[in-house]
């Protein structure tokens, strides 16, 4: 039986291979990234379980883990944000993902409606999730809750290397 349960410090060494894994297998079988030849500073940032990320995300986010029989298989990270496109408080998802091995077990549709579900009662009027427009499985997902999709994609400009 799976639990869903509020992210905890602890929680920091498991979630940070299991959500590395996941990326893994998003950048090699969509990118044709070879894990292997990137950076290892470039490694050490993704995610939303990298060093300068957790913190942040323990203390203020909306996070939880799938745990079933002692282990994390699954998770999602969230966290709150002021006013966006005319909406006054908006959950906004950053990375979830679900062990292969666990997939299609109805985990991801709990941790999604978990996170919505919560943020409604802290008063949220909408949530935005990043999803990969080429994974069916993270579209059809969030369909299954009622998200809609237009055909915005995020833009994003590092501002240490802007000229
Ligand atoms: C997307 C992901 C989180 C879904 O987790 P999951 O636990 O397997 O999802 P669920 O079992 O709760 O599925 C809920 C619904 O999503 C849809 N769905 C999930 N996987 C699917 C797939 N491979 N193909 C089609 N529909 C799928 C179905 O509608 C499913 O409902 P159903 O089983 O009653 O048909 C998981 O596939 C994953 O971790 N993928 C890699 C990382 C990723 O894409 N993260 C999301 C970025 S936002």
């Amino acid at each position: 039986m799976v639990e869903i349960r509020a992210l905890k410090e602890s929680d920091r060494g498991h979630l940070r291979a299991l959500e590395l894994f996941c990326i893994r297998e998003y950048l090699e079988a969509s990118m044709n990234k070879n894990w292997d030849n990137l950076p290892q500073d470039l490694m050490d940032q993704l995610g939303a379980s990298s060093k300068g990320s957790f913190d942040h995300y323990l203390d203020k986010g909306l996070c939880y883990v799938a745990v079933e029989d002692g282990q994390i298989v699954g998770f999602a990270f969230s966290q709150m944000i002021e006013h966006v496109n005319n909406v006054a408080k908006v959950l906004w998802i950053e990375s979830m993902a679900v062990h292969p091995d666990h997939r299609r077990k109805g985990i991801g549709y709990k941790l999604l409606k978990k996170l919505s579900t919560e943020a409604k009662k802290k008063g949220a009027k909408a949530v935005q999730s990043i999803i990969m427009p080429d994974l069916v499985s993270s579209v059809m997902l969030h369909k299954k809750l009622g998200f809609f999709m237009d055909g915005r994609k995020v833009a994003f400009l590092d501002l240490d290397s802007m000229q």
